[in-house]
């Protein structure tokens, strides 16, 4: 069977004034595929995510995510934020809810959905992510990994079709990655379409289908994660592997 893409970007431009970020992106994600986006710092990888729920609006080009024209029309934009969640760096919990608060609140709140159900949800979501038992805990009393575990928890809570995740374990102690990291790897598991701006290349290596390296607001270079990281074609790629090691 052929699938269509989830995720179109056909030569998707993005300025900030004078300073052109990304220059010219071509991008078709499949359903269930995961893809690990590596770069250095400044490279566009942030904006890249950020354009694909619309926090950042586009200069050219097309995107188009689950059949839904990215344009300027209020009603697709909110289409398109239900079914893409995302996870930042820094976890953004409401601090003044409750663990359980912050994951009902936009099902809630957008979805208007019935709250007995969303609470039977979002507990199921918490125990998916091991926090169950932190349910009535305010974000402040979690260690980062576990506000992080929230985080991830809330972006379900909206039945997202896409995760974006952005660094999602660079703002937390070393100890803590690999709790992030083996939710994320649930995620992987159950077949999520997932992309994911990361600095853990054994992430990158081992749970994804497809890594993408960008320098300097383009695609240098794409592969399965056997290609990038041990046949890297670029010299910018070859150069990037080495000041990682
Ligand atoms: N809101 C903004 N206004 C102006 N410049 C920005 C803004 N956001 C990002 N940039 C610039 O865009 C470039 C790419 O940033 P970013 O997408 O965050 O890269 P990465 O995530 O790969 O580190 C950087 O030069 C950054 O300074
Ligand atoms: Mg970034």
């Amino acid at each position: 069977m052929i699938q269509n893409p989830i995720i179109t970007m056909e030569n998707v431009h993005k300025s900030y004034g004078d300073l052109e970020v990304l220059k010219g992106i071509d991008l078709q994600v499949y359903p269930g595929e995961v893809i690990s986006l590596i770069g250095s710092s400044g490279s566009g990888k942030s904006t890249l995510l950020r354009c694909l729920n619309h926090l950042e609006k586009i200069s050219k080009g097309t995107i188009i995510i689950d059949g839904i024209h990215l344009d300027e029309s209020s009603r697709h934009i909110n289409q398109i934020r239900r079914e893409v969640g995302m996870v930042f760096q820094q976890f953004n919990l409401f601090p003044h809810m409750t663990v359980l608060q912050n994951v009902m609140e936009a099902p809630i709140r957008v979805l208007k959905r019935d709250r007995s159900d969303v609470k039977k949800q979002a507990l199921t979501l918490l125990k998916k992510v091991g926090l169950q038992d932190k349910a009535e805990v305010y974000p402040k009393k979690l260690s980062g990994g576990q506000q992080q575990r929230v985080a991830i928890a809330r972006a379900l809570a909206m039945n997202p079709k896409i995760m974006l995740f952005d660094e999602p374990t660079s703002a937390l102690d070393p100890e803590l990655v690999n709790e992030v990291l083996l939710v994320m790897k649930e995620l992987v598991a159950e077949g999520m379409t997932m992309l994911v701006v990361t600095h853990e290349m054994s992430f990158a290596r081992d749970a994804s289908d497809r890594v993408i390296y960008m320098s300097n607001g383009i695609i240098e270079e794409t592969g399965s994660p056997d290609e990038i990281f041990h046949h890297p074609k670029s010299q910018k790629l070859k150069n990037f592997l080495v000041s990682i090691k």
